[in-house]
């Protein structure tokens, strides 16, 4: 059996205004009439995947409990993260739990995906299951097509071969814009899709090698927790003793034996409104709408009303971005994509 780990905690913040503080972009139906967090984990829904266990903050637990109970998922177990400590923790939190069994296999996974290929997903994760019972750190690459910085860069040890998982040279996390161009023009990179399958006992072995000091405070945090009607707590003495670090970093980035399986196409991180606009299947004209849109000889733009009622029109945009629901509108250059998250902070301190 593999253990589907969700991670459900950040903000998304560069996909206001319709993914807020109070509702982030995973909650949201996105794309399509499910959010992109029941999306994932219809995905782990077959008869190979364990229960869920999804690892979660205060603010987003009925959420979280309320979209999984919505897909008859009952046995979903939901942890609350009383403070945010980034992914390392969460991951090392959730292998502890995991523990009785050490043979047991977690597979980490975002709830923030697209995955357009189903069973191709599923057919590289059998791939990489079997890694992960010889001992592999097992990661998921995608075939890199921009020099994005915000992504981990996966440096293969040599040709993959479909079906097979290939070593990894190194793993690096965010590189900067010179060494992100490097890569892609090296073409033996992929991008790192931030799903993670491995034995619980070779990722606790993992944290004691490269990251020791986490495991005192996510214990205590486990030990100290209690059950909350139906939700684990984690101890937020405990929990908050976790120095706030990535997975990437703290131990892909060190760890050796570490494998990746490509995964052909369909891998979105839907991370910002050109990314959505990108999966949105644009028109000949490059014009992509969601909601009641009329565009009228627009180009390369991505219009959405998330109000029923709410007609939004484009007369003769080009490269826009528009956005509108009841209690505000986007409108930003499409190339600006990635700085909407300045807005919200620009909202935020004018507050
Ligand atoms: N439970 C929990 N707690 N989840 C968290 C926390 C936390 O404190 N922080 C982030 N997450 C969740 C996010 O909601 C998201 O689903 C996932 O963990 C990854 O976090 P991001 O903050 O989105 O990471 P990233 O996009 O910068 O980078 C990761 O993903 C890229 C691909 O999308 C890395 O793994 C990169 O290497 C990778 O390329
Ligand atoms: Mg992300």
């Amino acid at each position: 059996m593999i253990h589907p780990v969700i991670l459900c905690g950040g903000s998304g913040t560069r996909l206001w205004p319709v993914s807020r503080k109070a509702y982030p972009k995973q909650f949201a139906p996105l794309v399509g009439t499910e959010s992109l967090y029941q999306q994932t984990l219809r995905r782990f829904a077959g008869p190979d995947f364990a229960a869920p266990l999804i690892m979660t903050g205060d603010e987003f637990r009925f959420m979280a409990a309320e979209q999984a109970a919505a897909l008859g998922l009952s046995d979903a177990r939901v942890v609350i993260e009383p403070v945010a400590r980034d992914t390392a923790p969460a991951i090392l939190t959730a292998a502890l739990l995991l523990a009785d069994d050490p043979e047991a296999r977690m597979l980490v996974a975002p709830s923030d995906h697209v995955i357009g290929d189903l069973p191709a997903f599923l057919a590289a994760v059998a791939t990489g299951a079997g890694a992960a019972t010889g001992g592999r750190l097992v990661t998921f690459g995608v075939t890199p097509d921009r020099p994005e910085t915000g992504y981990g860069y996966l440096e293969l040890a040599s040709e993959p071969v479909p079906g097979e998982t290939v070593s990894l040279k190194s793993f690096r996390e965010k590189p900067d814009q010179a060494t992100a161009e490097a890569f892609l023009a090296a073409g033996t990179y992929l991008w790192n899709a931030g799903i993670f399958l491995f034995r619980v006992t070779d990722v606790i072995a993992a944290f004691e090698a490269h990251a020791p000091g986490l495991i005192a405070p996510c214990r205590a945090a486990i030990e100290k927790g209690r059950e909350d009607i139906g939700f684990l707590r984690l101890d937020e003495d405990g929990y908050a003793g976790a120095q706030a670090i990535s997975f990437d970093y703290a131990i892909m980035e060190k760890a050796p034996h570490v494998a990746a399986v490509p995964l052909a196409g369909g891998w979105s991180d839907l991370g910002s409104w050109d990314a959505i606009w990108q999966t949105r299947a644009p028109d000949a004209n490059g014009v992509a709408t969601d909601g009641p849109v009329t565009a009228i000889e627009c180009s390369d733009s991505y219009l959405r009303s998330e109000e029923g009622n709410m007609q939004l029109v484009g007369l003769g945009l080009n490269g826009i971005v528009a956005v509108a629901m009841r209690d505000a509108v986007l409108v930003a250059d499409k190339s600006r994509a990635q700085d909407v998250k300045a807005v919200v902070s620009a909202l935020r301190a004018a507050k």
